[in-house]
C-alpha cells in the first residue's frame, strides 16, 4: 500500500527539528546533559526499591510530595504542581494559554519544540553578544507576545538574569515563565515573587541537583490560579510512583544534594580555570560550562574527546553568533580530572 504521511500530519509539526538527547554510551564518562554523575542519596535508592512492592497500584503520593516541594521552596501546597519532567509542564503551559510564545537564543530548545506542536508560533530575540539578556528588545518583542519563556541559569550559556531585569519583563503583564532548571547549582531563585506578580510560573525539576532525570519529575511554582489552570490540561497520574517515591525521599535527604552540589560548584571554578587556558570558555552558574572552541569544529572537538572515552555537548554554530560551542557538564571531581588530562594534546 502506498501511504502518504504528510497528507495526514498537521501542517505546522513538519517545521519541527526532534530534540536531541546527548549521547550516552556504556563505559564512556558522559558529560553531555547536565545531569548530576554522583547519583541520588541512598536514601533514594531505598525508596526504589521499596517502591517496587506497589507498581500494582497507580500513583497516590502526589498530594504528599506537593507539600514537601511546597516546603522545599516555601510556598503553599496550592501553589505546587508536579509534571514528568518540568518537559510535561512548559506543554501543559503552551497548551492552557494562548501564543505566541518568546524566548531567547540560544536557550532550551524544547521551548520551540512544544510550541510548535501545539501550532503555536515562536519568536526568538538574541541575547547580547556575550550571552547577557538584552532586556530593551525582549520587552519591545514581548508586545507581540501572550507567553514569554526565560531560563536562569541558562541552558547552554550558564548566564542569569537580574531580579530588575526579570521585575521589568513581568511588568508587561504576559504569562511569564521562568526556568530554574539549575537553581540549586546557582542559590537564587525568583519564586519569592509569585505574591508580587500574579502572571509568574516558576519551573524546577528533580533532574539536575536532585539526579533523578531518569524518573521524569519536574513542578511548578505559580499562584493558585494558575496552577488550577494547569490541572485542567494535566494528565491523570502524569508522575509514575517511583518517580514520587524518589522525590519524596530526595526531599528527606537535601542534605546530601547540597554536599554534591557545593562539590560540582568548586569543581565548575577549577574547570573554568582549566578550559579557559585553551578555550573561550563563558561563566556559568550551572552545573555546565560553554565553549567556544573555534577554530577547532565542535564536531571534531567532539570527536576527539569520544576517542578518549568522553561525551560532551556539541552545538556547533548558533544562528547569529559567531563560533564553534561546546558544552561540557561538570562530572564527578574523578571525571573531571579525566577530562583535563584529555584535553591536553587536543
Ligand atoms: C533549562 C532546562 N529546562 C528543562 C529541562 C528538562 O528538564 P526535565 O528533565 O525536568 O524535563 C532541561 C534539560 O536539560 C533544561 O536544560
Amino acid at each position: 500500500m502506498k501511504f502518504d504521511i504528510s497528507k495526514f500530519i498537521k501542517p505546522w509539526a513538519m517545521e519541527i527539528e526532534p530534540y536531541i538527547p546527548g549521547k550516552t554510551m556504556k563505559g564512556y564518562i558522559k558529560l553531555a546533559s547536565n545531569e548530576n554523575n554522583y547519583g541520588p542519596s541512598q536514601r533514594v535508592i531505598e525508596a526504589l526499591q521499596k517502591g517496587i512492592e506497589e507498581v500494582n497500584i497507580y500513583p497516590y503520593r502526589d498530594e504528599e510530595l506537593r507539600g514537601k516541594v511546597a516546603d522545599y521552596c516555601k510556598v503553599d501546597r496550592e501553589n505546587v504542581i508536579l509534571g514528568n519532567g518540568s518537559d510535561e509542564l512548559m506543554d501543559l503551559i503552551f497548551k492552557i494559554f494562548k501564543g505566541p510564545i518568546l524566548g531567547v537564543n540560544p536557550s532550551f530548545s524544547g521551548y520551540k519544540i512544544f510550541t510548535l506542536a501545539l501550532g503555536e508560533k515562536y519568536l526568538e530575540i538574541n541575547l547580547k553578544e556575550d550571552f547577557g539578556f538584552p532586556l530593551d528588545e525582549f520587552i519591545e518583542k514581548s508586545k507581540e507576545a501572550n507567553i514569554l519563556i526565560l531560563c536562569s541559569p541558562n541552558n547552554p550559556t550558564g548566564g542569569v538574569i537580574s531580579e530588575e531585569d526579570i521585575k521589568a519583563v513581568l511588568d508587561q503583564g504576559k504569562i511569564t515563565v521562568v526556568d530554574e532548571a539549575y537553581y540549586e547549582f546557582y542559590g537564587k531563585s525568583f519564586v519569592p515573587l509569585i505574591s508580587e506578580y500574579p502572571n509568574l510560573i516558576v519551573l524546577r525539576t528533580f533532574a539536575k541537583a536532585f539526579a533523578l532525570a531518569g524518573l521524569r519529575i519536574g513542578y511548578a511554582i505559580s499562584n493558585s490560579g494558575i496552577i488550577n489552570a494547569l490541572y485542567k490540561v494535566k494528565p491523570p497520574f502524569n508522575v509514575n510512583s517511583l518517580a514520587l517515591v524518589s522525590a519524596i525521599a530526595a526531599l528527606d535527604s537535601k542534605d546530601y544534594m547540597k554536599t554534591t552540589v557545593e562539590r560540582i560548584k568548586i569543581d565548575r571554578e577549577i574547570l573554568f580555570r582549566e578550559l579557559s587556558k585553551k578555550f573561550k570558555a563563558f561563566r556559568s552558574e550551572a552545573n555546565f560550562i560553554l565553549m567556544d572552541v573555534s577554530p577547532i569544529k565542535a564536531t571534531e572537538f567532539f570527536e576527539n574527546l569520544l576517542k578518549k572515552g568522553i561525551i560532551v555537548r556539541a552545538f556547533g554554530k548558533f544562528s547569529g553568533f559567531i563560533g564553534e560551542y561546546v558544552r561540557i557538564s561538570v562530572g564527578t571531581s574523578e571525571e573531571n580530572r579525566k577530562l583535563i588530562e584529555a584535553l591536553e594534546d587536543i
